[in-house]
């Protein structure tokens, strides 16, 4: 019933030309997957990337974005001019975001709710640290990610959402949590989802990626888990061929 789908997270790589050859190559290496297929790239490679995936099945992120419509927020970007561009998603509170630009629970709902209110998809990621999963935190962590990040959203929005489950010890550590790990930490998600909106809705209408070192090789195994919809990919994302043999798992 929920539709899987894999999203690239460029990161800060990628120029315009570098963009260029990514696309072209991975255009018709994706054509028929069955998935939903998108990019996440930086701020200036957005338009390029808009223009070439136009008519193709590949659909386009940002990797962040401000919570205020607009005014003196230097080196900022808004919903409104993500929009304007032709893109459809972002990716808000990734783990980096959190770790290096003091992004919290509070900034990672505004900014959703400003996407969600200009008409772009969020990408919402929460995980927890090795020092929380060692501590037997994972559920406190969680809950209280998710909880504040959907403070205040209202029920109609959740088709336009995603989540990505990102246990911050596997992103780009080259350590996988286990399929089985993973879809545990997942339910987690999944059961704070169901608290909050409607068993129903967290079942059918929530889809949650699973990220950290997703490649082809561990996709498969990923993917069967009856928890996980998706995933986010980092460094196997920058490769045409790996992100699509990932895409066409
Ligand atoms: P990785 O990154 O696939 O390189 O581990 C995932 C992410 O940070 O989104």
């Amino acid at each position: 019933m929920r539709k899987a789908i894999i999203a690239g997270n460029w990161k800060m790589n990628n120029t315009i030309a570098e963009t260029k050859a990514l696309v072209t190559e991975l255009i018709p290496l994706v054509k028929d997957a069955q998935c939903d297929v998108v990019i996440c790239t930086p701020y200036t490679d957005l338009a390029t990337a808009v223009e070439m995936t136009r008519g193709t099945n590949i659909k386009v992120g940002a990797e962040n974005v401000h919570w205020a419509e607009k005014g003196a927020f230097t080196g900022e970007i808004s919903a409104k001019m993500l929009v304007e561009l032709g893109v459809e998603y972002v990716i808000i509170g990734h783990s980096e975001r959190r770790q290096y630009f003091a992004e919290t629970d509070a900034t990672v709902n505004a900014r959703a709710k400003a996407a969600l209110a200009a008409g772009l998809k969020p990408i919402v990621c929460v995980g927890e640290t090795l020092e929380e999963r060692e501590a037997g935190k994972v559920k406190e962590v969680l809950v209280r990610q998710t909880k504040g990040a959907f403070e205040g959203i209202d029920k109609e929005e959740l088709d336009n959402i995603v989540i990505a489950y990102e246990p911050v010890w596997a992103i780009g550590t080259g350590k996988t949590a286990t399929a089985e790990v993973a879809n545990d930490t997942i339910a987690i998600i999944r059961n704070t989802m169901a608290e909050l909106y409607c068993p129903k809705c967290a079942e059918n209408r929530v889809r949650i990626q699973y990220g950290g070192s997703m490649n082809p090789k561990n996709v498969k195994e990923l993917m069967a888990m009856p928890q996980i919809d998706g995933g986010l990919i980092g460094g196997a994302s920058l490769k045409a061929v790996d992100f699509s043999q990932v895409v066409n798992y």
